[in-house]
C-alpha cells in the first residue's frame, strides 16, 4: 500500500489532498496489470470503475464497422480514464487498451462518486482535467478538418509532446513513441505519409528520431506552426 500512496501524489486529480486522505484512497483501489496490446475497457460497455495509470501508456480509440481505428488520445502515468460513463451514466465512449505493459489502480463507481462528494477539490481537479482534454480535442478537430497531412502529423507530435514528453533544455523528449500506424490513426492519414512527413521534419531540423525515442528539437517553433 505504501507504494500506492507515493504514486497517488502524482495523480493530477488528487494533487490537493493531504497524506492521510491519500492513504484512505489507496485502500479503496485495486492494482491490476495489463500486458501490451490488452484491452482494459471496451467502447459501449457499461462503466463500473475508474482507472488511474500507475505506469505504462494507454491508447484511447474508437473503431468503425470495417475495423479502422481512430486514436483519440494516448494517456500516461498519473492520468485517469473511465470517468465519463461514471459521471453521465452512459456507455463507455471509447476503447482503452494498453499501449505498453501497463499497471492501473481501479476504483469502483460508488467509491469514486463518494470521493467526489466528500472532497470538492477532487471534483475541481477533475473538471480542470476534462477542460484540458476538451482543449486538446478542439485542437485535433481543427487539425483534422483544416490542415493537410503534414499539418495533422505536426499537430499529433505536439499533442504527444504535451501529453507524454519531458522538457529538457528547450527540447521535448518522448520515450517510446507510438508506432507509425498509431500515429497515422491519430492524424487520420496513412503510415506511409507519417513516415514521409517525419523524415521531412528531421531534414528541417525540427525533430530527431532515435529508435523509439522522439526528440522535438524545436518545440516552440513546431507549436507555432501546428497547434
Ligand atoms: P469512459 O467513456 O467511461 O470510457 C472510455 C474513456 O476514454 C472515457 O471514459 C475517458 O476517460 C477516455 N476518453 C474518451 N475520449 C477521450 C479523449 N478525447 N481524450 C482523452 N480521453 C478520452
Amino acid at each position: 500500500m505504501g507504494n500506492d500512496i507515493n504514486f497517488l501524489r502524482n495523480v493530477s486529480i488528487f494533487e490537493e489532498l493531504p497524506e492521510r486522505d491519500l492513504e484512505k484512497i489507496a485502500k479503496l483501489g485495486t492494482r491490476k496489470k495489463f500486458s501490451k496490446g490488452n484491452i482494459i475497457l471496451m467502447e459501449d460497455e457499461i462503466g463500473s470503475a475508474l482507472f488511474i495509470i500507475i505506469n505504462g501508456k494507454v491508447k484511447v480509440s474508437r473503431l468503425d464497422e470495417t475495423g479502422r481505428e481512430a486514436v483519440l488520445s494516448i494517456l500516461g502515468p498519473g492520468e485517469v480514464f473511465g470517468e465519463m460513463s461514471l459521471l453521465d451514466g452512459m456507455k463507455r465512449s471509447a476503447t482503452c487498451s494498453a499501449l505498453t505493459d501497463t499497471e492501473v489502480l481501479i476504483i469502483y463507481r460508488d467509491d469514486f462518486l463518494n470521493l467526489l462528494h466528500k472532497y470538492p477539490q477532487i471534483s475541481i481537479s477533475l473538471l480542470k482535467e476534462l477542460a484540458q482534454r476538451l482543449r486538446k480535442a478542439n485542437m485535433q478537430i481543427k487539425s483534422l478538418s483544416l490542415k493537410d497531412a503534414e499539418g495533422r502529423v505536426g499537430c499529433v507530435l505536439i499533442l504527444l509532446a504535451d501529453e507524454l514528453g519531458k522538457m529538457y533544455k528547450g527540447q521535448v523528449i518522448v520515450e517510446e513513441i507510438p508506432t507509425q500506424q498509431d500515429l497515422a490513426n491519430m492524424a487520420g492519414t496513412s503510415r506511409e505519409t507519417v513516415s514521409r512527413v517525419m523524415t521531412k521534419f528531421e531534414k528541417q531540423g525540427l525533430i530527431k528520431v532515435e529508435g523509439r525515442k522522439l526528440i522535438i528539437l524545436e518545440y516552440e517553433k513546431m507549436k507555432q506552426m501546428f497547434k
